[in-house]
């Protein structure tokens, strides 16, 4: 067979394991993994890693965040951050408009998607509302049409439901085969705490991360998990940030119940002391659930090697510091109730992890691919198109230079926000081309070619089928 394409002599790293071979795709697939393999087009992959393109499934791009506040990123610099960073797929958040339905929403942001990403995009949705119109017509037949999966928020004025609400939206999930994704963190308990911390005085950034201490989201993951377990349906637990709360899902894994989990590089490499910067850079750090402690990063990690978290996933949901429609909103710097929250991050999710575990030996390549794209596309209907080098796949490859050594620069990056977290840190391992379909869109750090990108029909999460 003649191949549009051969990646030759890369360490392919594959389900069964890592093989040094070629990669031969035609039509935008992978044809063939084998050697000697024969193309129009060779790209020289020798000392390079071959490892599926990352799927972030945890992303916000041109979510609505309040009166006056708007996020960085539209899909176009989304896109493209992603790609530079060795993705190939995302998947934000369809987030409805007061007074906007569920349905007109995922219109709107395939409009604001269509034509513009430089990765494959594939949309969750947000459910605030559980009327009738919305529950009873408008999920089912957004379920059925492949959006086979939602996130329902414990906190966040505006967006937290309770738990009655939570079972409904749970029933509509197991009628009709679709996985709940839940934001675990007790609103009552931060809302006390907030209003105690702001009667003492206590209004900078770093009192976000007080007021949402370490029982708030390990009862509401508790909870959370109780409601499955009474609804009858797995569950996803989002963005898991501390010990206590991933022993409540190891707990309710050996209860036998379906749980899974994902954690994200804030909760293993920041803390509440970044929120508590000089000024008001502490507001760079903002995010929910907060960063912790050194501590806790290690707990996260034994549960990463102990197989607990399925998923690692940026939470990319970006704002520019110097901007008032962004962390410097109307009287954040009087309250830190008044800061957005999230902490842009698609970019770097990669690089940090395979530094921070492939490099220093916690991850091998294997668990690597399956934490940042197998499992995200077995979890989320996209398998096996999506997600792992293998012959009849989709051809979406990030070759990484395992070696590359440099520090993480917002100069370097290409999201729309003016920041990053992670200013300074030091990574080994960075993706130097990231080919979607078979077409290149980053090439030594820089994006590459129009946007392609497509918009992808979910089935059902491989658990459900
Ligand atoms: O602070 C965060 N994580 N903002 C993004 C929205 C969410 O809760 O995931
Ligand atoms: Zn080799
Ligand atoms: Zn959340
Ligand atoms: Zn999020």
């Amino acid at each position: 067979m003649t191949h549009d394409l051969v990646i030759r002599s890369a360490d392919v790293v594959t389900a069964s394991g890592t093989a040094h071979c070629d990669i031969g795709v035609k039509d935008g697939k992978i044809a063939t993994l084998g050697t000697g393999l024969a193309a129009r087009e060779v790209i020289d992959a020798t000392g390079l890693v071959a490892l599926p393109g990352g799927i972030d499934s945890h992303v916000h791009i041109s979510q609505p965040s309040g009166p006056g506040i708007e996020m960085a990123d539209d899909f176009t610099t989304g896109t493209r951050a992603a790609a530079c960073g060795g993705n190939t797929t995302v998947l934000p958040f369809c987030l409805p408009e007061d007074g906007e339905t569920l349905r007109d929403a995922v219109t709107a942001y395939r409009g604001k998607a269509e034509g513009n990403c430089l990765t494959d995009v594939a949309f969750h949705l947000i459910v605030k509302e559980t009327d009738a119109v919305t529950l009873g017509q408008d999920l089912p037949a957004l379920i059925e049409a492949g959006y086979t999966s939602f996130k329902v928020f414990m906190t966040y004025q505006g967006l937290a439901l309770s738990d009655r609400q939570i079972l409904e939206v749970m029933s509509v999930a197991k009628a009709h085969g679709a996985m709940v994704m839940v934001h675990a963190e007790n609103e009552d308990a931060i809302e006390f705490l907030r209003d105690r911390a702001e009667r003492d005085g206590q209004i900078s950034p770093y009192h976000h991360a007080t007021t949402r201490p370490v029982p708030v989201e390990r009862e509401a993951t508790h909870r959370a998990i109780s409601l499955a377990e009474i609804a009858g349906v797995p569950l996803t637990i989002v963005h898991v940030s501390n010990g206590e709360a991933t022993e409540e899902i190891m707990r309710a894994r050996q209860r036998g119940l379906t749980v899974f989990a994902e954690t994200c590089p804030q909760y293993i490499t920041l803390t509440a002391d970044d929120l508590d910067r000089d000024g008001f850079d502490g507001a760079k750090y903002v995010c929910s659930p907060p960063p912790r402690t050194r501590d806790e990063w290690d707990n996260i990690w034994r549960g990463i090697e102990q197989g607990v978290f399925d998923l690692f996933s940026s939470d990319h949901c970006p704002f520019r510091f110097v901007d008032t429609a962004g962390k410097d909103a109307p009287g954040a710097r009087k309250s830190f109730r008044n800061i957005p929250n999230g902490i842009p991050g698609v970019e770097t999710r990669l690089p940090i992890l395979f530094s921070e575990g492939v490099v220093k030996g916690r991850l091998s390549l294997e668990r690597f691919a399956a934490l940042t794209a197998t499992n995200h596309a077995r979890l989320y209907g996209l398998y096996p198109t999506k997600g792992a080098i293998t012959v009849g796949a989709d051809a979406d490859i990030a070759l990484w230079n395992p070696k590359l050594t440099k520090p993480i620069r917002q100069a370097d990056l290409h999201h729309g926000t003016d920041y990053t977290p992670w200013e300074g840190f030091h990574v080994t391992g960075w993706p130097v081309r990231t080919i979607l379909r078979g077409v290149t869109t980053m090439l030594d750090g820089a994006p590459v070619g129009a946007p392609g990108g497509q918009i992808l029909h979910r089935e059902a999460p491989d658990v459900l089928r």
